[in-house]
């Protein structure tokens, strides 16, 4: 797991661009999976930028939504499918039928999260996988209990989740209480887990998740078994972390790891 601590929202949100941009480089087929919530616009406001300056090109791109609401149609304000057009694939050259998302209207829902599944194995899998957390630890809406092997499914949403969501829908009876969601075995396969946090208010959990034992009452917890997990977070929300000067220093010195002379020493406190 590698921890990136950055000055505040803003340098998270390049960073985290500038490692897609990077991996874009390397792969321009590449496949992403998308994470919705207040966390990644930044990122996805540099990910227009990018493409509006010829950095990174999205024809070949290929792309996953992490989760859907239950009972939504597409279209919906407030749907998953309507934020990721709306704040990102409208504004680049992403083709349409490389778009892939979970519905939250299918006719048989495990037959649609199966076949979900198989789409993105088809696919040759997800290389750079964008995530969120939730204050109590979900990571897309795999709320807390959720096994660790858990695959693309319906998930029931907590009180938490949902008194979180209510304010963003008029009518009452619309704020939904389903979902759709990738599970933590499939987000455990993609070959790159991006979690982005910031603010005092993920601190808790940020520490939970990174430091604490691994626990299905923490589903970001499971980042701990992923191959390569990238955590980008503000110095808010690195702030509970005992092992930030560890995490920075690593930080700084992971380019250099090849030159061992050129290596900083590492200042601990006391
Ligand atoms: C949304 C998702 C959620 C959010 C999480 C954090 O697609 O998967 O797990 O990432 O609820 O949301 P924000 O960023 O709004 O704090």
């Amino acid at each position: 797991m590698e921890v990136i601590i950055k000055k505040d929202y803003d340098d998270v949100c390049s960073e985290s661009a500038a490692i897609i941009e990077e991996a874009w480089r390397r792969k321009n087929n590449l496949v992403l999976g998308f994470a919705t919530g207040k966390t990644p616009l930044g990122l996805y406001e540099k990910l227009v930028e990018f493409y509006r300056q010829g950095r990174i090109d999205f024809s070949a791109v290929t792309a996953f939504n992490l989760d859907e609401y239950v009972g939504l149609e597409a279209s919906h304000p407030q749907s998953f499918a309507h934020y990721m057009d709306h704040h990102l694939f409208r504004h680049v050259n992403i083709r349409k039928e490389d778009i892939f998302r979970l519905s939250g209207r299918p006719p048989d829902i495990d037959e649609h999260c199966r076949a979900y599944e198989r789409k993105v194995r088809d696919s040759g899998g997800i290389d750079i996988q964008i995530l969120g957390i939730g204050k109590n630890g979900h990571i897309a809406f795999n709320e807390p209990g959720s096994s660790l092997s858990s695959r693309t499914r319906l998930k029931i949403l907590t009180p938490e989740t949902v008194a979180a969501i209510r304010p963003f829908f008029q009518d009452e009876k619309e704020v939904p209480r389903f979902c759709l969601t990738m599970g933590i075995g499939t987000i455990l396969e993609t070959k790159t887990a991006l979690l982005l946090a910031s603010g005092k208010d993920k601190a808790g959990i940020i520490a939970r998740a990174v430091e604490g034992p691994l626990t299905a009452s923490v589903p970001a917890s499971a980042l701990q078994l992923h191959a390569r997990a990238i955590f980008v977070i503000d110095e808010a929300a690195a702030s509970k972390l005992t092992k930030r000067d560890y995490y920075r220093w690593a930080y700084e010195n992971k380019d250099r790891a090849l030159d061992p002379l050129k290596i900083i020493p590492l200042k601990t406190k006391g």
